[in-house]
């Protein structure tokens, strides 16, 4: 089965590194994709690093991005949120099959 493609842009700047630090011992994007296989969904990450993203209050901050949907999840802040991540992931990517199942 091929898997859907997923890109992660990931907030490591310094308040979301130090969020980082709680939820995971290492590379976030790396912790991600683990969760992310061992939960067995058929994605394929593509973490990309970021800078800043002007959301240090609710930090630790990710961008889901698939097609032409994104969706910002902030407050990750500890391995537990790792449900709503993978939630969040499986909805993005669901509202675009609903919209292709709908148009056909
Ligand atoms: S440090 Fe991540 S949003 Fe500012």
């Amino acid at each position: 089965m091929s898997k859907t493609a997923l890109t992660v842009f990931l907030c490591t700047h310094k308040d979301c590194n130090r969020a980082w630090d709680h939820v995971c011992d290492g590379s976030p994007g790396k912790w991600l994709k683990r969760q992310f296989e061992e939960a067995g969904l058929p994605y394929k990450l593509d973490v990309v690093k970021t800078d800043c993203m002007d959301r240090c209050k609710e930090a630790a901050c990710l961008c889901l991005v698939h097609k032409d949907h994104a969706r910002l999840l902030t407050d990750v802040r500890s391995k537990h949120d790792i449900g709503r991540l993978l939630a969040a992931a499986m909805d993005l990517v669901g509202v675009e099959w609903r919209v292709t199942e709908r148009d056909s």
